[in-house]
């Protein structure tokens, strides 16, 4: 029975105890605490040392029955299913964990087996709404026949635009028809705005650190980038000021709500300072919203071109973490003096994004199931994001520096200033965990102690294992350092 103590059920959350009783026994099975054919204790004592009814109790062993993790036997109790596949630790050798690192820097991971992957912020494919999308290709096809193959207008389909106008307008954010654009994912929007906009030598001002795709798309163009260190309620504004003074860049490209990499989200009062002050000096800002709908604990998730009175931004919207990344779909809101450059750019990448996709995402929106699937991603996510932040409070060693975000996906850690963020890395690679190192998301990628957490595509016992794991890693780094500081600072016979 000991090892049921440390289970937690809490009367004042939401979610029903059954539910939560469940959970905790499927982690521990997962997890490997509890094995094949050992028995789970019955009913009423279950009960009595939870403090519960026999019928929540009842209810969780109904549940792990029908996922196959525990089975019945008559007269005997229930008993944990050995056929499970759980969490190996697969040790992983020197040149795996070298190859790994080489390819985190090109910014890829290749998943191993059983891999615990922290690194990328790509959602699990278990949260896709397939067999809707099934439904809505098949109708499409039925009803557009061969037109739903043909080169679908520049601009996007307008039936998509008209509904996206209104999706919009829920966000507080007034566009025309006119004025939207389609585009083959957020990256794309970030490359044809750059496109558009940018000469060789042009400068554009960025968070630092920010997305690595953005900066590479306007590296790509040869722009010189001036990165501005962001604070824990958006970017140093003083900063910001004085180098487009001195500057007078073309774009300001930024990430007000849970920013990627760091999570952080801009105050209200910053998000009307840079309006004010990009109004002052006419400068067009990227809002890149990829993320801005996962808003668990914020009160103001509200973004720049909601607030854009001036018609200054350039609002990107991703549907890659809230729908599938592979729809490669998302859309631009474009102040209308720069409509006409934005929409060459977009014809000279690829002429049009698939109408196909357009079509069935059309529909899929204009009947309303997408607020369903809304509701799962933004439920499935908050457990992540809750498992993660309980994990972080419970394990990571306190000179571990953080700030909690309050929505979005990623977390964002400096380490102790002994402790290299390549060192950990590596340890981590041997254990199968994969994290994303900071300086990849620096310009001079000379950041050496920070690094990325992201919960998008873990189960919350992954990130449970994963957390206690990386934790222990840390405290075992950190106390190798202290070890190899004290030895160098004693004096030893030369014998
Ligand atoms: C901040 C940010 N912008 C844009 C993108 C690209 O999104 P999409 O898949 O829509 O191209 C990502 C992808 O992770 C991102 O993190």
């Amino acid at each position: 029975m000991k090892k049921y103590e440390s289970i937690m059920l809490n009367k004042e959350e939401s979610q029903h105890l059954y539910i939560q009783l469940y959970k905790s026994i499927k982690d521990m099975i997962l997890l490997g605490q509890l094995l094949g054919e050992e028995r789970l204790p019955p009913v009423r004592k279950m009960a009595e040392l939870l403090s519960v009814n026999s019928v929540t109790v009842v209810k969780a062993y109904q549940l792990l029955e029908q996922e196959g993790l525990v089975y019945k036997r008559i007269g005997s109790g229930t008993f944990i299913s050995s056929a499970i596949i759980r969490q190996a630790q697969l040790p992983t050798d020197v040149d795996t964990t070298a190859q790994q690192e080489d390819l985190l820097n090109q910014g890829h991971i290749r998943l191993e087996r059983n891999m615990i992957n922290f690194a990328s912020a790509t959602p699990s494919a278990d949260l896709f709404p397939v067999e809707d999308f099934k439904q809505v290709i098949n109708e499409v096809l039925d009803r557009d026949k061969g037109n739903a193959f043909t080169y679908q207008e520049s601009q996007g389909y307008y039936p998509l635009r008209c509904i996206l106008k209104e999706y919009t307008a829920n966000h507080g954010i007034k566009a025309d028809v006119e004025n939207i654009q389609i585009i083959s994912g957020a990256q794309q929007g970030i490359d044809i705005i750059a496109k558009a906009f940018l000469n060789y030598g042009d400068y554009v001002i960025m968070e630092s650190p920010s997305y690595t795709g953005a900066i590479a798309a306007f590296q790509t163009r040869g722009a010189r980038i001036i990165d501005i260190p962001l604070e824990e309620n958006g970017m140093d504004l003083a900063m910001l000021e004085t180098k487009i003074k001195n500057h007078q860049p073309k774009l300001l490209y930024i990430m007000p709500n849970f920013q990627n990499p760091t999570g952080v989200s801009y105050s209200a009062e910053k998000k009307q300072r840079i309006m004010e002050i990009c109004k002052k000096y006419k400068v067009y800002i990227i809002e890149d919203d990829y993320l801005s709908d996962l808003s668990f604990y914020s009160k103001d998730n509200s973004t720049l071109k909601s607030i854009d009175n001036m018609d200054q931004v350039i609002y990107i919207k991703s549907f890659s973490k809230i729908f599938m990344p592979g729809l490669r779909l998302g859309f631009l809101v474009i102040p209308k003096q720069i409509y006409n450059n934005l929409l060459v750019a977009k014809h000279t990448s690829d002429i049009s994004t698939s109408g196909l996709i357009q079509r069935a995402f059309q529909l899929y929106l204009s009947k309303g199931i997408w607020r369903r699937h809304l509701a799962y991603i933004e439920a499935s996510y908050k457990e992540r994001f809750d498992k993660m932040v309980e994990c972080i409070e419970r394990y990571i060693p306190s000179d571990v520096h953080y700030h909690l975000p309050k929505g979005g996906l990623n977390f964002w850690f400096k380490l102790p200033k002994n402790i290299s963020v390549k060192a950990l890395n590596e340890a981590a690679l041997r254990e199968n965990i994969a994290i994303a190192p900071g300086y990849l998301f620096f310009l001079n990628n000379n950041q050496a102690n920070y690094f990325r957490l992201s919960i998008a595509s873990l189960k919350t016992y992954e990130i449970q294992q994963g957390m206690k794991k990386l934790a222990e890693i840390i405290k075992g780094l950190q106390l190798n350092k202290d070890l190899q500081d004290s030895r160098e600072n004693t004096l030893n016979p030369i014998l």
